[in-house]
């Protein structure tokens, strides 16, 4: 082995930091796409987009998401930085959208006000399939409308996504109740799991004191027997629970969006009440780990943040996870940029004309490509060959005396000699005619 090769050998090449991704330029259209696809139905269902910061205070979290979520308690991000403020990288931005919300004085705008985003969170989970400590969510929060109505338009939004492209889903619904009608339900609860407290899994003896209600969306395969039996919140629901839950039902039958009540969608958060809900895969096992999104109704949320009671319902989906679906079920997707003419050049003179060139077209509309750094013709070629490009310009030493332009049709191997000073006319006239060929 030679001596550089040995060195190499030796040096650590820096890699990702576990359960973080890099998203490649050849994954961009996905991003792309489905950013393209949340913005145009959030915007025309009347929501504005909004950015929250990614580091807010830690107690923004533990006082919202829950000091008995896993979120808070095991997978926060959480630091102390230079001026001794707790902070953290944000693990969902529900508790971020509602401060802002506060802050800014959206509660004086007419309600409810209509918020969306798309941006990456942080989670310390166990990085496994589907599962990243920076991934992505977009979603949606009304805030300020207590009517089922507004748990049905953001469950039909949700649903709207998978629609668009063409991911089969199912809404897996359920009501959690409220603070007064929730209690009795969770004492039945816990004297029916007492009973079965020794074949119960460890994390789930663990909940029966601190998170009751999460033993039922255990994923251990010994709790699940005794889950399929458990007393279910909708039989406990208060009067005013159960008749906005039923609303919220029978605006969805209205819309046709198809959902399963499911009474172990009980969420991992802890703001929630009433309405909660996810976003599954059609038939798919792998679903009730990896839903693809998720939500539910929080009215509590902007009194703990210390504004006014202010009700409010919100999604958010995964954005890592629609696209691995998109991949795996090779769901349509837009091409990313396609390259129409390729600018070939040789020798500096040329280059430095092609450059103006090059700056021509792209204000011309025109999708150009080049590989300017490349000093052969061959290399160019073989680039634009490789691009699949209409055309390929040239720029060579006879054009530059002649103050000419070769343009080349890739498909026919015709070459014509055009005047310079009409390059970009000349060239989007044949663009245009190959178009109307093609259709
Ligand atoms: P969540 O269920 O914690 O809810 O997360 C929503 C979605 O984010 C999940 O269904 C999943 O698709 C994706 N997700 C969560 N953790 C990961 C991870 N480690 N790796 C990849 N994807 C992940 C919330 O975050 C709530 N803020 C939703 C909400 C909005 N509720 C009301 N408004």
């Amino acid at each position: 082995m030679i001596k550089k090769e040995k060195e190499l050998k030796k040096k650590k090449v820096f890699q990702l930091v576990k359960g973080m991704k890099d998203i490649l330029p050849e994954d961009q259209r996905y991003w792309d796409f489905v950013k393209k696809i949340v913005d145009q139905l959030a915007l025309s269902h009347g929501f504005s987009k909004i950015e929250t910061p990614l580091v807010e205070f830690t107690d923004l979290f533990v006082r919202t998401t829950g000091q008995t979520s896993d979120i808070v308690t095991k997978e926060m991000y959480s630091f102390i930085d230079q001026g001794g403020d707790h902070l953290a990288l944000r693990p969902e931005n529900t508790p971020g959208v509602v401060r802002a919300y506060l802050e800014h004085g959206f509660c004086n705008l007419p309600q409810p006000v209509k918020l969306f985003y798309f941006g990456p969170m942080f989670r310390h989970d166990k990085p496994q399939a589907g599962r990243f400590r920076q991934f992505w969510q977009f979603g949606f929060e009304v805030i300020g409308e207590k009517d089922a109505v507004m748990d049905a338009q953001v469950i039909l939004l949700a649903y709207k996504i998978y629609q668009s492209v063409n991911l089969p889903s199912t809404i897996q619904i359920n009501s959690i109740g409220c603070l007064s009608c929730r209690p009795a339900y969770e004492a039945e609860l816990k004297d029916y799991l007492k009973k079965y407290k020794n074949k119960l899994s460890e994390l789930s003896q663990e909940r029966l004191s601190k998170n009751l209600l999460r033993i039922l969306d255990s994923k251990e395969p010994e709790d699940l027997p005794i889950i399929v039996d458990a007393p279910q919140q909708i039989d406990f629901l208060c009067e005013d629970c159960r008749n906005h839950f039923m609303q919220v039902l029978e605006y969805l039958d209205e819309l046709e969006v198809p959902y399963a009540l499911n009474p172990t969608i009980v969420r991992g958060l802890d703001y929630y009440n009433r309405t909660t809900f996810e976003v599954w895969l059609l038939d798919e096992e792998t679903s009730r780990q990896n839903a693809l999104g998720g939500g539910g109704r929080y009215d509590g949320l902007a009194e703990v943040l210390g504004g006014q009671a202010t009700p409010a319902v919100g999604f958010a989906g995964g954005v890592e996870r629609l696209i691995s679906q998109i991949k795996e079920k090779d769901l349509k997707v837009p091409e990313s940029l396609k390259y129409e003419i390729f600018l070939a050049e040789l020798g500096m003179e040329a280059r430095k004309k092609a450059l103006g060139l090059f700056e021509n077209l792209v204000e011309a509309g025109i999708k150009v490509a080049e590989n300017f750094s490349k000093s052969g013709l061959k290399p160019q070629l073989e680039m634009a060959d490789r691009l699949g490009v209409k055309f390929t310009a040239i720029l060579g030493q006879k054009e530059i005396v002649d103050n000419t332009l070769m343009i080349r049709d890739m498909e026919n191997g015709i070459q014509e000699v055009v005047d310079f000073n009409k390059a970009v006319g000349e060239i989007k006239k044949r663009l245009e005619k190959s178009i109307v060929k093609d259709e």
